[in-house]
């Protein structure tokens, strides 16, 4: 059963549910798919994704809408993501309408973990695909293992959206042109991590990740896709190496239904003053509104001012009105888990 959480102040944490689900591909074919209440893995000490980073995973949310009804936001994108992740480290995909089935189940039995609408909290689910054949050489895994689990979170604002603090820092770059920078694996966050920490020692909240061949152009904010607006146009960077965010291909559906033009391309670093607004987008926060950005090699420092901009107020609350079911679902987003 859920505990008597303080919803609104949850922070973002494992926390027991009621179980999780799995499933294995062995003998070449995906078993079927099991509810457990074991919250640990037995594994083998030489197991390949513990050695060779043959690993990746997914975020996605659930909302108690205004309705009572709970929505499972986007989750075929997820399933196909996930899927491009796997074949990229040469793992079994999962097919997308199990990994539907896993998470629509998943929620299903842990709906006391879904937090009150009121609350603006919403119940992560974290789906993981790693390669669980055990050896010693460095190949494809031939059996892969899947698992899916689901924490409840609070709302990433607590007190109203707050503006970040970015800097950029050439030290670490995120994945290479030909990396796996495109896919969710969590090699990319381990090579994240020194820059991430230094930069929070520093006091900002997130690094802008430029592209590695030649850092001059803009590829990621942390664990989140970037975009500018200016001019009437929403703005956000093409590249090879940028893992391709929902929320951001969400956020770019809405911009055009609201009139902005819509622009996918390099993004050069001397774009960045030109910008009205300019936010970090992903499941965690929808919007985390860009308030400046320092670099530490150049000691530019840009400003976009202290309040939230009208542009990224409006498309985050379009896109939680959506989540929370205060607005018509009118591209079918969500799936509604009864
Ligand atoms: C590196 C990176 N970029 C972007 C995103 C945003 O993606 P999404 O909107 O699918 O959450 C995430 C978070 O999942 C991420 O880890």
């Amino acid at each position: 059963m859920a505990q008597n959480y303080d919803w609104k102040n949850l922070s973002f944490d494992y926390r027991k549910t009621d179980c999780n689900i799995r499933c294995d591909f062995r003998d070449g074919k995906w078993g079927d798919l099991v509810v457990t209440t074991d919250e640990y893995i037995r594994m083998h000490i030489s197991t390949m994704c513990l050695h060779y980073g043959i690993e990746a995973f997914e975020g996605l949310k659930a909302f108690r809408g205004v309705d009572g009804k709970v929505r499972l936001f986007r989750v075929d994108e997820n399933a196909k993501r996930m899927q491009n992740s796997a074949r990229k480290l040469c793992m079994e995909p999962l097919p997308v309408e199990m990994f539907k089935e896993a998470c629509v189940n998943l929620v299903k039995k842990n709906m006391d973990y879904v937090p009150p609408y009121e609350s603006g909290a919403a119940l992560y689910l974290r789906p993981l695909i790693y390669g669980s054949h055990v050896g010693l050489g460095v190949h494809k895994s031939p059996e892969t293992s899947f698992l899916v689990y689901c924490c409840p979170v609070g709302p990433y604002f607590k007190r109203g959206m707050v503006m970040i603090k970015v800097v950029i820092d050439r030290m670490q770059d995120r994945s290479a042109p030909r990396g796996t920078g495109d896919i969710k694996a969590g090699g990319n966050y381990a090579s994240s991590i020194l820059s991430g920490e230094k930069a929070h020692d520093m006091g900002y909240s997130n690094v802008m990740y430029l592209d590695a061949a030649t850092h001059t152009y803009i590829e990621e904010c942390g664990a989140a896709n970037f975009f500018g607006i200016k001019d009437g146009k929403y703005i956000t960077p093409a590249s090879p190496s940028i893992l391709p965010s929902i929320t951001n291909l969400s956020l770019r559906t809405l911009a055009e239904e609201v009139g902005l033009e819509v622009e996918q391309r390099p993004i050069p670093l001397t774009e960045l003053s030109s910008f009205q607004e300019a936010g970090a987008c992903g499941t965690a926060a929808v919007i985390a509104p860009i308030e400046s950005i320092y670099d530490l090699d150049t000691h530019e420092f840009i400003e976009y001012g202290k309040e939230v901009g009208p542009w990224c107020n409006k498309l985050r609350n379009m896109l939680q009105d959506i989540q929370y079911g205060r607005a018509e679902d009118r591209y079918g987003w969500c799936t509604i888990v009864e």
